[in-house]
């Protein structure tokens, strides 16, 4: 699929405050500093779309950006952020669960892992709840530049026999770089065809 435009559309405090539901949209959430705002702009092209940030976890809005005027890409607010607070994590998760489960032209989430680290316990909790709640999403490796073909093989094991101990299905998986573009085809392939069932 061909990206001719992307432009940032509005932050939102709340989901009652994002826009209509009448196209659909992709979301990205992950651990704070997985590469989210990254894979939002190596999908789009478009370096400075979605803020790098320096300081991590510090806003909690939900990003909307409008690509070729028919849908949207969504970034979410990271998790995992060892500084906020438990007043701020309980808000994160108030307004996280509100969006994801009130959206319902949110096709697909986006759930980006680091592919150098061992499987969190955050990260798998996470996912446990996204299939109680039936939410499709795809588990989307960050950072393959950083490792060998060998280790991302390694790790992609590893992750997919700890997923194995709770699921009898794994979901679908796609390993990404924002550095190489590795993964960009795959997951654009992916909204374009599910853009068609909307
Ligand atoms: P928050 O918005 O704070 O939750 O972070 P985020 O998930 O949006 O991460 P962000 O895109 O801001 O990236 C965090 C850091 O990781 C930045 O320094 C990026 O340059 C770096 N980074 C992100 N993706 C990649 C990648 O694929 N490869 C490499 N080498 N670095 C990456
Ligand atoms: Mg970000």
């Amino acid at each position: 699929m061909k990206i001719n435009y992307a432009n940032f559309v509005i932050s939102s405090p709340d989901v009652s405050k994002c826009p209509a539901l009448d196209k659909p949209e992709y979301a990205f959430i992950g651990r704070s500093n997985v590469g989210k705002s990254s894979l939002i702009n190596m999908l789009t092209g478009r370096k400075k779309l979605a803020k790098i940030s320096s300081t991590p976890g510090k806003t909690m809005l939900i990003n909307h950006f409008k690509i070729n005027d028919q849908w949207y890409l969504v970034d979410l607010p990271g998790y995992g952020f060892a500084k906020r607070s438990k007043t701020e994590r309980a808000k994160w998760q108030k307004m996280i669960h509100k969006y994801i489960l009130n959206r319902p032209n949110m096709l697909t989430l986006f759930l980006l892992v680091d592919i150098r680290i061992e499987p969190q316990k955050i990260d798998l909790d996470f996912i446990e709840w996204l299939g109680m709640s039936n939410i499709p999403f795809v588990i989307t490796f960050t950072k393959s530049d950083k490792l060998k073909l060998n280790q991302i093989e390694t790790n992609l094991k590893k992750y997919k026999n700890k997923l194995l101990e709770s699921w009898e299905e794994l979901p679908p998986i796609v390993v990404t770089s924002s550095s190489t573009s590795l993964g960009r085809d795959e997951v654009l392939n992916l909204i374009e065809k599910t853009n068609k069932v909307f």
